[in-house]
């Protein structure tokens, strides 16, 4: 089989601590238009993983008086548990201290110290343990690490350095040429200011630092770790420069990389310019979002203020997670997270405007239809009128503008539900029974509609609405049944 398939990735998180909401957010994001494609019938390869190397995590490791492995095992286990809880059905779960990765990533750098792109010297400057990265004293904030907020270090060391500044041209000249591989576009100008302000070699490895992978050819350096990192995106689909595998020819490039914006440059500009070096295409989009703060503060592991996904799901649900995240904020921008706005957004769009007009609709479908739910689609001005938003709801999807696409769903939504009010369809089964039927029978075609359509963003709703509604009972129809509220209102909380 040679058919690319649409490759999607995230970024490969930290093991410095347990995963929270912002996690879970960029890979719901790719879980989302991974099913959406899926459902297309579209073959998909979404990957993501964890990025286990580094200073920082082995410093971790031995303050806790664990290896850095076991520490990694242990916390790899918790982002894998986290998405089974989440629903994410993603095809690769890489993590850098896997054998093959860390083998690709030596064959990499030693096919660049060949080529000239890397090449020894020393490095002083000013570090972030957090970041794993260095900082200019022009990029610190009052003289801390400007993403952290914590003091930086002064380090000077023997380094390899990547040629990056060769690749200034070629970048802005592809930047250019490809206007949607810096997404979203609001976002692309500091990237291509950056690139154009003078790229510097930097430095890819570090001899300080032991919980890295070697270099082969001069084992007292490992490889930094967002080189190492970085490549996973090669790597775990079958790229080693010394050996590439035929999977790698059916999923690169990747078609989107879906990151926050802090690690856009690595993104944007290292990453790229990696691949170049190596005769690698690259991806086709790199996509920036943005970050859930909290009371304006970045959720940050390494701060400390973050809310855990599992903290919200025990209350109101996965989908209910799921749907949030995607409906509150525009892909791209920040949003602050509060559990009030949550609580609003749950009993407003989910427990009354979908979940009472499920239950009502099913409840009179119980009551009133012959113990049959249509079986062929009857011509209906609402259902025709729904179903030809379809094509833009993929759109909004396609282009990862998921608010877009859930308002519209919403729109549907309302839609339905002012029918239900105007028509009544209960006083119609005195007044116009004959009329009643009908009636109901479109509604659950609508009802089927939106079920296919949230599909994506609360598989498990889908899945349930589908079921009630008989949705691929082909032959002798569904018994309709009186069903529970699919989202359960939530009180206030009592005055204590
Ligand atoms: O940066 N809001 O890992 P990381 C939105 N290992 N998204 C957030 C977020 C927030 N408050 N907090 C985290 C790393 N994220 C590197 C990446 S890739 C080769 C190496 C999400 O554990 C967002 O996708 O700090 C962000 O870019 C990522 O988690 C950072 O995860
Ligand atoms: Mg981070």
């Amino acid at each position: 089989m040679n058919t690319k398939k649409y490759y999607i990735t995230t970024p490969l998180y930290y093991l410095n601590d347990k995963p929270h909401i912002g996690h879970a957010y960029t890979t719901i994001a790719a879980d989302i238009l991974a099913r959406h494609l899926r459902s297309k019938d579209i073959p998909v390869h979404f990957q993501t993983g964890t990025d286990e190397h580094g200073s920082n995590i082995e410093k971790i490791a031995k303050e806790k008086g664990v290896d850095p492995k076991a520490w990694c095992d242990e916390l790899s286990a918790d982002f894998r548990q986290l998405w089974k809880m989440l629903n994410i059905k993603y095809d690769y779960f890489i993590r850098t201290t896997d054998a093959s990765h860390e083998a690709a990533v030596q064959a990499v750098f030693e096919k660049l110290i060949k080529s000239g792109d890397i090449y020894l010297g020393s490095y002083d400057g000013l570090y972030c343990r957090s970041c794993e990265a260095f900082y200019d004293e022009g990029e610190l904030k009052e003289k801390n690490c400007p993403i952290h907020g914590r003091p930086v270090e002064q380090v000077s060391e023997e380094t390899y350095f990547f040629k990056l500044s060769k690749y200034e041209p070629a970048l802005l000249k592809h930047y250019e040429e490809h206007p949607d591989f810096l997404s979203p576009r609001y976002r692309a100008q500091e990237m291509i200011n950056f690139a154009k302000s003078g790229l510097k070699d930097f430095s890819v490895s570090r001899t300080k630092v032991s919980w890295g992978v070697p270099v082969r050819s001069n084992p007292k350096h490992t490889v930094y770790v967002w080189i190492d990192a970085l490549l996973n995106y090669a790597t775990g689909a079958g790229y080693n420069p010394e050996n590439v595998s035929p999977d790698f020819r059916t999923l690169w490039p990747a078609d989107v990389q879906l990151v926050g914006k802090e690690i856009f440059r690595f993104h944007g500009v290292i990453w790229p310019a990696m691949l170049m070096a190596l005769g690698v295409e690259l991806p086709r989009k790199v996509y920036a979002h943005g970050w859930w703060t909290i009371n304006g503060d970045k959720m940050s592991k390494s701060r400390g203020n973050f809310i855990r996904a599992e903290d919200v799901v025990k209350d109101y649900g996965v989908d209910a997670l799921r749907f949030f995240l995607f409906r509150e904020v525009t892909f791209g921008q920040d949003g602050d997270f509060s559990l009030e706005a949550f609580k609003r957004r749950y009993n407003a769009d989910l427990a009354n405007d979908l979940g009472n007009l499920f239950s009502r609709v099913m409840n009179m479908a119980a009551k009133y239809l012959d113990h049959r739910l249509p079986v062929k689609p009857e011509s209906s001005e609402t259902f025709r009128e729904l179903s030809s938003w379809t094509p833009a709801i993929h759109h909004s999807m396609e282009a990862l503008q998921f608010s877009e696409a859930l308002e519209k769903i919403w729109q549907g939504v309302g839609t339905l539900n002012r029918l239900v009010d105007t028509k009544k369809p209960w006083e119609m089964a005195k007044t116009s029974p004959e009329a009643l039927k009908p009636f109901l029978h479109e509604m659950i075609w609508c009802l089927r509609l939106i079920a296919g359509w949230i599909d994506p963003f609360m598989p498990d709703t889908a899945s349930r609405m589908h079921l009630q509604l008989g949705v691929g009972r082909t032959d002798d129809g569904t018994e309709p049944q009186k069903v529970p509220p699919l989202f359960p209102r939530k009180q206030d909380e009592k005055p204590k």
